[in-house]
């Protein structure tokens, strides 16, 4: 079977969208399987950086066929403005996918505004479209191969809300863009199935990440989907057996963007000089995001959910200069120890990590592509997240280009 799942461990951001680039050389397909536009994927090619919400990170490359599964929820404004910016040689959409309307992030915005704790959304209506779609509401996008039925649809829905809304115009205005997108609306499941079927090379790129998995990850401050790659027979429509491999992509240490419990968040001027050099402001909010330290109990935890076969190190350049480097191997609550994430959110805030210290290295690695050129700190480092998550490290980015990547072997098993 000639799969691969790319999965975020963390809370998405960990560098997905540069890694699936950078192995869609090799891969036949590209498929997104869920979320939407609340994604923010940046690559760099040729020095140029490019910022995906929605299309997949295969898309730069002129040989891939870029997939958005039935799992997705579509806004098409956006999809709109990043077609006309990349304009996708090949692009199938599922017919089967759900889309997301104004008045979707509209009650978004609501829920945030009037939530006592809010969960700090991306305000893109994902959640709602979500809840449209499981309450058998939702509008998919085989709808709009039928325009006045997409129109009868479409009021219903927008009265169903009670929110003020011009479906007519909303569609007149997005007549020409579905009529360029018409003949790529089709059964992308039956595509894929074949496709797998006949050895050709499927690459499937989660969003997110496994800590926001709608019922993995620390709920309720987690996105409306399942970043985890046990979703992607149901999000795209193929046999579970399709599935084996699936790389987990991990920062070098923790991000998180939006409200939430973070044990190992690190408040301070270690959290802004990590945040200044790896850039780490949301690439679909702008937000700053939080920073920490690693954490061996949440990855495990996302191990076992996702059932990552190999790992990718993002950012390890970010941390040279670092005088100490920690990382969590535990929690104590109430003077115990425990090793697994507790389910209750409450629970979870109160637990201590307990720490383990590395001496940091100073030298720049950006250009470093052996792993035994890497300073002997950053191999002591990469040592212990390998045999604590007894998982092998496949690569290792040290910097956002798609060249800056150290393919590694050994260590641990091949
Ligand atoms: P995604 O959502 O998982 O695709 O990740 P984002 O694109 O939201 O955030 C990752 C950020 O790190 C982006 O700005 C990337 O350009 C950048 N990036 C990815 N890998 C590396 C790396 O190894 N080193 C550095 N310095 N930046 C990286
Ligand atoms: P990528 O694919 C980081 C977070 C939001 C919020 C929570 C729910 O780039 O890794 P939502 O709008 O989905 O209802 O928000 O999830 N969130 C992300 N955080 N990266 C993402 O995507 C995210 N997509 C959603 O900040 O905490
Ligand atoms: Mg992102």
């Amino acid at each position: 079977m000639k799969t691969l799942s790319i999965v975020g461990l963390q809370w998405g951001d960990e560098g997905k969208g540069k890694i699936t680039d950078t192995l869609a050389a090799r891969f036949d397909y590209v498929v997104r399987y869920q979320g939407g536009n609340n994604a923010g994927h940046t690559l760099y090619v040729n020095g140029k950086k490019v910022v995906l919400h929605l299309l997949p990170s295969g898309v730069i490359h002129p040989h891939t066929i870029n997939v958005l599964g039935n799992g997705m929820v579509i806004n098409l404004e956006a999809l709109e403005k990043e077609y006309h910016e990349l304009m996708p040689q090949h692009l199938l959409i599922s017919n089967r996918a759900h889309l997301v309307f104004p008045f979707h992030a509209w009650l978004d915005k609501q829920n945030e505004s009037n939530a006592k704790d809010k969960i700090g959304t991306t305000l893109k209506g994902i959640g709602p479209t979500y809840q449209s779609k499981t309450a058998r509401l939702g509008i998919r996008v085989g709808s709009l191969l039928h325009i006045e039925t997409f129109r009868k649809e479409l009021k219903v829905l927008a009265s169903h809300y009670q929110v003020p809304f011009d479906a007519d115009a909303y569609i007149d205005a997005l007549l020409p863009f579905i009529e360029e997108i018409r003949s790529r609306i089709v059964d992308t499941s039956f595509v894929l199935y074949h496709a797998i079927q006949e050895g050709k090379r499927v690459l499937f790129e989660g969003a997110q990440g496994v800590m926001l998995d709608l019922d993995h990850g620390t709920y309720p401050y987690v996105t409306s989907s399942h970043p985890t790659p046990a979703s992607i027979p149901v999000d795209v429509g193929i046999p579970a057996s399709f599935i084996k491999d699936s790389m987990g992509i991990v920062k070098a240490y923790t991000t998180r963007v939006g409200e939430g419990p973070f044990p190992t968040e690190i408040l301070g001027p270690l959290a802004d000089r990590i945040r200044e050099v790896g850039k780490e402001y949301g690439a679909t909010t702008g937000r700053p995001r939080r920073i920490g330290y690693l954490d061996m109990t949440s990855l495990k935890h996302a191990i076992r959910v996702s059932g990552a076969t190999a790992l990718t190190i993002t950012l390890l350049d970010v941390l040279s200069g670092v005088d100490t480097l920690k990382i969590s191997t535990a929690y104590t609550l109430q003077g115990k120890t425990i090793d697994t994430v507790p389910s209750q959110v409450e629970t979870l805030k109160a637990v201590q990590p307990v720490y383990e210290s590395f001496e940091g290295w100073h030298e720049d690695i950006s250009q470093v592509r052996n792993v035994e050129d890497l300073p002997k700190e950053a191999k002591i480092y990469l040592r212990f997240i390998e045999q604590s998550l007894q998982v092998p490290i496949r690569y290792i980015s040290v910097g956002p280009n798609r060249s800056q990547i150290i393919k590694k072997r050994g260590w641990f098993h091949d």
